[in-house]
């Protein structure tokens, strides 16, 4: 791999204020030095595909969010209160917001100051906050949500369907719902509360914390209570279809549109989720969160699934012709690709893509069909090797050179240093990076660790060469 493309992921990383294990300590700050310099945080975490996503100064460790959303006036009530970590002296401080209006905004119980400046929220405290102090900001809200347009990706974030809303999408969504720190790079636990009209439900990530009636609304508790990546925050409301259960001592919780009838080949799909997580165990270690699930909205603007952490979302049109588990068994791949071992840069999405297209391979041939090797064969004999998989491009990012030439270089990397040591440097990657964020040097730095092998030539020629690569073996 040419690691000069992949430099500026350190960059990103520093910016956030050290949440990957490469970010460097700052010297020591004295809390007695008598002149602070404090400054306002950037924008932007520095992500050149995305410049203004997250922020800089600071790094969230928690967000609550309780919200109120009313789908006969499609208007929510929220409060955010989110708890971070300066990483710098600073003066002032952004959130990425977009939409609704914001009532009051306090830093640490205070009153501060706020501007709204295209998607962000600029917020300014009485005082400065000091670099390592702990503090919450706390932000009520309220308005008609309004979805994101992008001219890459269309229409996303929130999203107001007949009987509720389908708050989604990648690689932004959760500030048209929430302030947020936008960028995988700053992951957080949550805790969502979402009171919605009784009948509905309102779905999120993790661990169930159950629903409670009152007054004709019925308030749902959801906790994430391991790190996780704003985009893969979801929120579903609406009429569903729900089941619940426990596999090896975690809740299985999914959900289905009351549309799809009781039966159909969402629900099939669905009931094997824990079976192909307990495949993919085998595959990739230990399954990294405490909660199972899954989501069907039937809508028809939701044209993909997406990874949303412990509990995947998934368009309806991926189970109209039967129950297709192939993108079960990618959105449960991308649990330990993406979600739980995350970019820390967007132009790294192939170490998620290609893992879980590669997912797809391994249960198809688990199911009987298709060898991994067959489906590599195929795919190496449709590929337009012209398109990079990594640094793909902010328009490619979700392109078939992310995902199926991605899958590729993932054979090609096994076939070069055989099976045992294949699942070896995979289990390795899901171990060391759990909870972390990532970059292409990184994966080949523990291939080759786990191998003994050199592999710059290998990932080279399969993720960025212009010409079909030599096939290993
Ligand atoms: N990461 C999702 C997947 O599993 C794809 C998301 C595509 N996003 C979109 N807005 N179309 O493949
Ligand atoms: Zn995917």
């Amino acid at each position: 791999m040419n690691r000069r493309i992949l430099a500026a992921a350190a960059v990103v990383a520093l910016a956030a204020g050290g949440c990957t294990d490469s970010a460097p300590e700052s010297p020591p700050s004295s809390p007695q030095a008598a002149k602070r310099d404090f400054k306002p945080g950037e924008d932007g975490v520095g992500d050149p595909y995305f410049p203004t996503y997250g922020n800089g100064g600071y790094d969230v460790r928690h967000y609550k969010l309780v919200v109120k959303y009313d789908p006969s006036t499609d208007e929510l009530t929220g409060t955010a209160t989110i708890t971070a970590a300066a990483t710098e002296d600073l003066s002032r401080f952004n959130l990425d917001f977009v939409g609704m209006s914001v009532s009051s905004v306090k830093v640490d119980g205070a009153d501060a100051e706020d501007k709204r400046e295209d998607a962000e929220l600029v917020v300014t405290p009485s005082g400065g906050i000091a670099k390592d102090a702990e503090f919450t900001v706390e932000i009520g809200y309220s308005g008609k949500p309004v979805p994101i347009k992008s001219p890459d990706f269309g229409e996303g974030g929130f999203l107001h369907t007949d009987d509720g809303a389908i708050a989604l999408g990648q690689p932004e969504s959760a500030s048209t719902w929430f302030p947020v720190n936008d960028h995988p790079i700053d992951k957080a636990t949550y805790d969502v509360e979402a009171t919605v009209p009784e009948g509905l439900a309102a779905l999120s990530n993790g661990v169930p914390g159950g629903d409670a009636d009152s007054g004709g609304w019925t308030t749902w508790k959801w906790s994430e209570k391991v790190p996780m990546a704003s985009y893969l925050a979801f929120l579903v409301i609406g009429k569903f279809r729900v089941e619940t259960g426990e596999h090896k001592g975690k809740p299985v919780f999914t959900a289905i549109d009351s549309k799809l009838r009781p039966g159909s080949p969402a629900d099939q799909a669905m009931a094997q989720t824990t079976e192909i997580a307990d495949f993919l165990e085998t595959q990739f270690g230990p399954y990294p969160f405490q909660a199972y699930g899954g989501v069907v909205v039937d809508d028809d603007r939701i044209r993909y699934a997406l990874e949303t952490q412990s509990r995947p979302v998934y368009g309806g049109l991926f189970f109209k012709q039967g129950p297709f588990t192939e993108v079960v068994a990618h959105e449960l791949a991308h649990q330990w690709f993406g979600d739980s071992v995350s970019v820390a840069q967007w132009r790294d999405i192939w170490l998620n893509e290609g893992f879980a297209s590669y997912a797809e391979w391994l249960w198809t041939e688990e199911e009987g069909g298709l060898s991994v090797q067959e489906s590599f064969q195929r795919e190496y004999a449709d590929t337009d090797w012209k398109n990079p998989t990594a640094d793909p491009g902010r328009a490619g990012l979700f392109g078939r050179a992310v995902y199926k030439r991605g899958a590729l270089a993932v054979h090609a990397l096994r076939l070069e240093v055989g099976d045992t040591d294949f699942f070896r440097i995979l289990k390795t990657w899901t171990a060391e990076k759990r909870n972390g964020n990532v970059t292409t040097a990184d994966f080949i730095t523990v291939a080759e660790r786990v191998s003994g092998e050199s592999l710059d030539r290998l990932f080279d020629a399969w993720l960025i060469g212009q010409s079909p690569p030599e096939i290993p073996g």
